[in-house]
């Protein structure tokens, strides 16, 4: 069993069965050049206990970046027997700089306490990459609202008209739900932000090494204050799947409406023939393939995330092997994120927005009558009796085919004295959407504060 790092005690090898179940490298593989920055720094701190001398550092070093040029130029592979990232690169150093150095350096580390540690590398340098990804798709976002600043579409809860907004409202209502998922990756980082290395398989170890020398090369602000902690805690994994998966449900919500918008029906929107697709057989078809698997691919989050809580679910302390399972469901969700952002982002940013269209439709429904009862509110007419006049004035109109403002005044007083003609004032769009001011409103000077804060929340994360 040449090569592997825990032959002795075993009277045969592994049976090839047992090799093939447990075998990780055609996924961890991609962990190669984090677990060599942690050798380095485990080296570093090798050296500085005195385990090595400073020419024994040296070459170590020197090997192991000849190990990193030849995994970045895919000289260097996993060997079939090869059971892990760990195990390769160390068979691959001890081939580089010979058995009397190369065994040196697993002194006082576990694989344990080092997968522990690279998962967490790994999962930062892609949150920083999904983060930078998240501001571009919330700048696409803000900017397709800052170009549609006085455009009215109808607003709508259980999907039926209610009242009318700005478009730029509904498009911020968006960003803001993903400036929150920056802001969950910001506070995901605090506390993924200790390292575990020095923690050995779960105890620690007795030979005097500085962690705290290892994390600050590693790029972390502490080290993990329990060593079984530090081993066989995966919350930060799951957590970080949770706001994964949370990115993909809050873009599958606007693909879903971009997906309504884009149909014959509601005719909101014309997609970009870059980022649209045609039919194999329907020549006329195009079709919002973004969008749909935007939407799809936020199922296969949500059960990266769930399957990987399945498998943390009941594992007893410390690091038992089950804990292998954890990279899969991540590095899936960081490779899914990875590929959608970038084209959902070019798809929003390259929308069609048919605002006459959406003008059409916004006073339809009687999405005014909100106006009305709260114009009769006002009149100080208790609320209670404004609902109810305002649904009898919308029960004749209805049955009339007629629009509100399209009641004549006899009608209007015949429903209630109240009902003068003036309430025909808060009867369009544009002043249904100008006078609600309330905080956080549809109003326009109230959306046009949602720029710069929105803007200033994203800097903050
Ligand atoms: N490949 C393992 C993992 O991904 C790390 C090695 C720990 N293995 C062990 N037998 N203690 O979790």
């Amino acid at each position: 069993n040449e090569g592997s790092l825990w032959g002795a005690r075993f009277a045969s090898g592994p049976s090839p069965e047992l090799a093939a179940l447990s075998r990780s490298t055609h996924f961890d593989w991609q962990l190669a050049p984090y677990d060599l920055d942690g050798s380095a720094a485990h080296a570093r701190a090798l050296a500085a206990a005195g385990y090595l001398s400073d020419e024994e550092l040296a070459a170590m070093l020197a090997g192991l970046e000849r190990l990193r040029a030849d995994v970045a130029e895919g000289r260097l592979v996993p060997a079939d027997s090869d059971e892990d990232v760990h195990g390769a690169l160390e068979a691959a150093l001890i081939a580089a700089v010979g058995p009397e150095l190369g065994g040196k350096l697993r002194a006082g580390r576990s694989r344990n306490d080092q997968i522990a540690t690279l998962g967490r590398m790994y999962l930062r340098d892609h949150a920083r990459a999904i983060g930078a990804q998240l501001v571009h798709l919330i700048d696409a976002i803000a900017a397709q609202a800052d170009a549609h600043r006085t455009a009215i579409m109808p607003g709508r809860t259980h999907l039926q008209h209610a009242q009318p907004v700005l478009l730029a409202h509904h498009l911020l209502a968006h960003a803001w739900a993903l400036s929150r998922d920056l802001d969950r990756l910001a506070d995901w980082w605090r506390r993924t932000d200790a390292s575990p290395y020095g923690s050995g398989a779960l105890a620690g170890s007795t030979l005097g090494l500085d962690a705290h020398l290892v994390a600050r090369e590693l790029g972390f602000a502490a080290v993990t204050e329990n060593s079984i902690d530090g081993t066989a805690s995966r919350d930060q994994t799951a957590e970080f799947a949770f706001v994964a998966a949370q990115i993909g449900v809050d873009v599958s919500r606007l693909a879903e409406e971009v997906i309504l918008w884009n149909t014959r029906e509601f005719g909101f929107v014309t997609l970009d023939d870059a980022y649209s697709t045609g039919s194999s057989i329907m020549p006329q078809k195009k079709n919002p393939d973004i969008a749909e698997l935007a939407r799809g691919k936020s199922g296969r989050l949500i059960g990266n995330l769930s399957g990987l809580l399945a498998t943390l679910k009941g594992l007893p302390l410390a690091y038992n092997r089950d804990l292998q399972e954890d990279k899969e469901p991540v590095f899936d969700s960081v490779e899914t994120l990875e590929v959608l952002l970038p084209a959902f982002t070019g798809m929003i940013a390259t929308l069609t927005f048919h605002t006459e269209r959406m003008a059409e439709l916004a006073p339809q429904g009687f999405s005014l009558a909100t106006d009305v009862a709260e114009w009769l509110v006002k009149r100080r007419v208790p609320f209670r009796d404004a609902h109810e006049i305002t649904g009898a004035l919308v029960r004749y109109a209805e049955e009339r085919g007629l629009g509100l403002e399209e009641v004549d005044d006899a009608a209007l007083a015949a429903i209630s004295p109240e009902l003068t003609p003036e309430v025909r004032e808060v009867l369009t769009v544009e002043g249904s959407v100008a006078s609600r001011r309330s905080a956080g409103g549809t109003a326009p000077e109230q959306v046009e504060l949602q720029f710069g804060r929105l803007a200033e929340r994203v800097r903050a994360s």
